[in-house]
């Protein structure tokens, strides 16, 4: 019997000896001089190489439109990996080494002489290299020439080859609406077959998106709370401070809801939501995948009107604070263009565990902070039992996946606060990834393309999966275009997007989890030198609201349950004659009178431009003016010093 180190010992062994490696094989990129090889891909096979991941026998072959000799793309990738290399230290022996396995050869996609030319290359070095005639094709091209390049491939003999195997990748979008993606997909089929298509999504390139199954399946406390039973509903936040970035000509003609929805978005809840595959085979996975996307309902248009919510960017300000032009003001974009740069959704999942769980999605463009997350929001606990104590209500459990820029995981719960007196706190634990893994930063692409290397299509969409997205999408797509775009749905670039959308999740009682931290609480001056328990407990407390210009956030005389803080915007505080007592704007906060003396407000405040706020509500405010003295002096002076004038 093994002792217990013994066995460790034994299961690394054997975790090792399962590890697969990767195939020799010829890599061929159409498209080789552009933007993605260059950011994206070069880096990512050179991580592969620091890793020792790439094949022993390996070449990748290059082709394009440019001139340029195989020595001079050497050269080119060269320069370019010193800017775009993801590793914390460049190491010039592997680069060295790997820049030999390049190639070059070009010329136009659709002359047959150049598919003549690209086989003699790769013929050569499949000899010299002794490849076994394994090729990948990665088409790092516009979508409306897979098929064409496919075509041409076939007439140069590369699909009549008698050994190895071929691998196509290819790269979004995989169609413009449900139609198109069809026809694409019969394009590419009449050429491969579905188990040589490898469709990236470079989200499933994410190290937390593929933890999402990891976390799911291999931790047996959270399975049985997944469904309809312990979850309340399910939010889905990707957040961009970027607006088009000289993308104009491309966005103009997608929208947020075919750039990151229909695809990263739904490969997520895909992830979140599915049952449980048998295994971690591809097809196992991607089968559950593809039945999870199919239970999402399919609205009609009354149904988009009611579940959806659109918005564009207007001018504001870049997170530097410096302005930016609106959508409509950027290059190559329509100066009348209705294209969406935000959309909410609320989606339902009409199957068994999810019944009666709503999905809530949003993305957006030119947004106030950059941040992907995933918040599971559990039911609360009955609060019934805690009558006849200080508890008046109960906030629920919430497990919070960081997806990016922070990278981790986090539960938030309630706990005693220390005392006689029986109070709770939300409070939380979190696991981070670089606390725990010290890793290089990756592009995402390694794992895609050593997965690819082989064989392995798990993290690869599959057709019917792309098809299952459009149909959901394709009614907000043919209802947006039918319906003018609504200008009240408009939103200042660095906001947090349409108030409409913060109306789509209250509707129903709920609100949308912003994830606070202290950098974002740092630009409020009054929390600029507050200890880090009081900015955490801040962090745990505060809830966004949106308001329109012209909209009353509180009023004069009602009784005050908030104070609240200025994100973006400017508010007026009129008294009750109407007269403006002062403007108030980023970094600021009102409402503080009234929680402090519980008398009903003694002015109304009203939104002047669009207004994002922090709310703190009067439970976490007591709490938090009763845990830091600091933070209750601060605000009694200033309500001091406003009563007074
Ligand atoms: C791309 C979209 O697929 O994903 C871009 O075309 C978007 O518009 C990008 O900015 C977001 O990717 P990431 O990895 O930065 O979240």
């Amino acid at each position: 019997m093994l002792n217990e180190r013994q066995l460790l010992r034994a299961q690394r062994r054997s975790a090792q000896g399962n590890a697969p490696t990767a195939e020799s094989c010829i890599l061929v990129i159409f498209g080789a001089s552009g933007d993605l090889t260059k950011r994206l891909l070069m880096p990512a096979l050179y991580n592969l190489a620091c890793d020792g991941l790439l094949p022993e026998r390996f070449a990748i072959v290059g082709i394009a439109l440019d001139e340029m000799t195989t020595d001079q793309f050497r050269a080119k990738m060269s320069e370019d990996i010193k800017k775009f290399s993801t590793r914390n230290e460049f190491n010039q022996e592997v680069w060295d080494q790997f820049v030999l396995k390049l190639h070059y050869t070009s010329g136009n996609f659709g002359d047959p002489a150049a598919y003549q030319r690209l086989a003699q290359v790769v013929n050569g070095l499949d000899t010299e290299l002794q490849v076994g005639g394994n090729i990948i094709f990665y088409m790092a091209t516009p979508p409306s020439i897979f098929g064409m390049i496919s075509g041409h491939l076939d007439g140069a003999g590369f699909k009549s080859r008698e050994k190895g195997w071929i691998r196509i990748i290819v790269e979004k979008p995989f169609g413009h609406d449900l139609q198109s993606a069809i026809e694409l997909n019969k394009q590419l089929l009449t050429h491969w077959r579905e188990e040589q298509l490898y469709r990236i999504d470079h989200y499933l390139g994410k190290e937390t998106v593929q933890n999402l199954l990891s976390f799911r399946f291999s931790n047996g406390i959270f399975e049985p709370l997944w469904n309809n039973k312990y979850i309340d509903h399910i939010q889905f936040s990707v957040a961009e401070t970027v607006g088009v970035e000289g993308r104009g000509k491309y966005y103009d003609t997608s929208g947020v809801l075919r750039d990151m929805i229909q695809n990263h978005m739904f490969q997520m809840l895909a992830y979140l939501c599915m049952e449980p595959p048998g295994s971690f085979k591809s097809d196992a996975i991607r089968n559950e995948k593809s039945k999870l996307l199919d239970a999402v309902r399919v609205y009609s248009t009354e149904e988009v009107q009611k579940h959806t919510v659109r918005g564009q960017y207007s001018a504001g300000k870049k997170p530097d604070g410096s302005p930016t032009v609106g959508y409509r003001q950027e290059p190559d974009v329509n100066p009348e263009s209705r294209t969406e740069t935000y959309a909410a959704l609320e989606l339902f999942i009409d199957n068994w565990r999810w019944a009666g769980v709503p999905i809530y999605l949003r993305s957006g463009k030119a947004l106030w902070k950059r941040g992907t997350e995933i918040v599971v929001q559990f039911k609360k606990a009955p609060e019934v039992i805690f009558r006849d104590t200080p508890i008046e209500d109960l906030s629920a459990n919430v497990l919070l996946f960081h997806i990016q820029p922070d990278q981790g995981i986090e539960i938030r719960f309630q706990a005693k606060t220390p005392g006689p007196i029986l109070n709770l706190q939300p409070v939380n634990m979190r696991f981070n990834y670089n606390d725990t893994f010290d890793v290089s930063r990756a592009t995402g692409y390694e794992v895609l393309l050593f997965n690819c290397m082989i064989g392995d299509a798990t993290l690869f969409s599959r057709t019917d999966l792309v098809e299952t997205a459009w149909r959901v999408a394709q009614p907000m797509l043919d209802h947006w275009a039918a319906t003018p775009m609504d200008d009240s749905t408009s939103y200042p670039a660095g906001s947090w997007g349409p108030k409409a959308a913060f109306d789509l999740i209250n509707d129903s009682g709920r609100h949308w989890k912003e994830v606070i931290n202290r950098d974002i609480l740092s630009h409020i001056p009054l929390f600029k030198s507050a200890d880090p328990i009081c900015l955490h407990n801040m962090a745990m407390s505060l809830t966004p609201e949106v308001f329109k210009a012209g909209e009353e956030v509180v009023s004069h005389g009602e009784v005050g349950d908030e104070m609240f803080f200025i994100c973006r915007g400017q508010v007026e505080i009129i008294d009750k004659a109407g007269k403006q007592l002062a403007v108030l704007g980023e970094g600021e906060y009102f409402g503080e009178m009234s929680l402090l003396t519980s008398q009903p407000r003694t002015a109304t405040v009203r939104a002047i431009t669009p207004c994002n706020l922090f709310v703190l509500d009067k439970d976490s405010f007591n709490r938090v003016a009763h845990d830091h003295p600091k933070f209750r002096t601060a605000i009694a002076q200033l309500a001091q010093e406003r009563a007074g004038q």
